[in-house]
């Protein structure tokens, strides 16, 4: 099995203890942001490694693995601003799939001898309908399906040995609204003769009730037989807890956190052919829960393997 996290440059990369956490714990790296359009494409005509480069290099020079991470973001919010505003003329299908195959043959064929997997969509679903987003691209393409599709046979194309990642957060513990819909993206991508290997599990759980949100342990169950029953693999790509919810009290918090982490992990790695367990972040200080839904009293977000003192607390124990 490979373990690991995202990192990110200016911060995490640049802190020598985290370095020092990611050596011992990590055989696999994915990056934060670093691969994302905002980050690898400043503008249409302009591409932009550096960021990306420093991460792959730093994870070759210790034999570590990658993930790359993603080749579209279908949250328009989660466009680069340019490609938001973009005028995709008289002829928009042609002009989105030239934008888009473009993109992802040439980001491709950078990084194709460094990633042991590829996020090739992340969150196309819409979580409250269950239907597909509204994006830039699924508006010029006249549909999300052309986009999935586009976007799935450029990057096998580009990378025919590669496993191709469909990645989203399935929001597992409300009404299955959102693994529904889930369900009929990878049904579609199947059906059309689309190429995709495995779904992308983000895994950003919730530690808001007794059980966290994992009291529904029975549907994600069915859930994950539905995937790998169509003969997809499974890849936990973003893992955290996040403990908005959760009481105060620190030893109530980081236990409720290890169980959820614990029931989880137990079940969902049950699961025959499931390779990677990523953390979205190894230390509380430089995780994302600190500015996503911050708690009311203010207090840190505990929903990662490592305090700040790099050491592991009771989650890093369940993992
Ligand atoms: C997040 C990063 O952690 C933040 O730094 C950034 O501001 C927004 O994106 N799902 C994903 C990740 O697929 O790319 C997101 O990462 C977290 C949710």
């Amino acid at each position: 099995m490979r373990f690991g996290t995202a990192i990110s440059t200016g911060g995490t990369l640049d802190d020598a203890g985290y370095r020092d956490l990611v050596r011992p714990h990590c055989n696999v790296l994915v990056a934060e942001n670093e691969m994302k359009w905002q980050a690898l494409r400043p503008s249409e005509d302009r591409f932009d490694f550096t960021d990306a480069d420093a991460l792959v290099n730093f994870a070759r020079n210790e034999e570590i693995d990658f993930r790359f991470h993603t080749l579209l973001w279908e949250v328009e919010e989660r466009y680069p601003a340019w490609l938001r505003t973009y005028d995709f003329g008289a002829a928009p299908a042609a002009e989105a799939e030239r934008l888009l195959t473009g993109h992802i043959a040439r980001v491709a064929s950078t990084y194709r001898d460094n990633m042991t997997g590829w996020d090739v969509v992340n969150e196309a679903v819409d979580p409250a309908t269950g239907g597909y987003r509204t994006s830039p691209f699924s508006q010029a393409f006249g549909g999300m399906e052309a986009v999935l599709d586009t976007a799935f046979r450029a990057a096998r194309e580009a990378l025919p040995d590669a496993p191709l990642v469909y990645n989203d957060f399935m929001s597992w513990g409300s009404d299955g609204t959102h693994r529904d819909g889930v369900l009929r993206l990878l049904e579609g991508l199947l059906n059309r003769g689309t190429p995709i290997d495995a779904l992308g599990l983000q895994s950003h759980l919730w530690g808001g009730n007794e059980a966290g949100d994992f009291a529904d342990e029975a549907g994600w169950r069915t859930f994950l037989d539905e995937v790998t029953g169509m003969g997809l693999g499974l890849v936990v790509t973003e893992l955290d807890v996040n403990d908005r919810d959760l009481p105060a009290d620190l030893a109530v918090r980081d236990a409720r956190i290890a169980e959820v982490t614990r029931r989880y992990l137990d079940l969902t790695m049950s699961y025959e052919g499931l390779r990677d367990v990523v953390v979205w972040g190894l230390v509380h200080r430089y995780s994302w829960l600190q500015y996503f839904q911050a708690r009311a009293d203010g207090l840190q977000k505990r929903g990662t393997p490592f305090d700040d003192d790099y050491e592991p607390t009771l989650m890093a124990e369940a993992i």
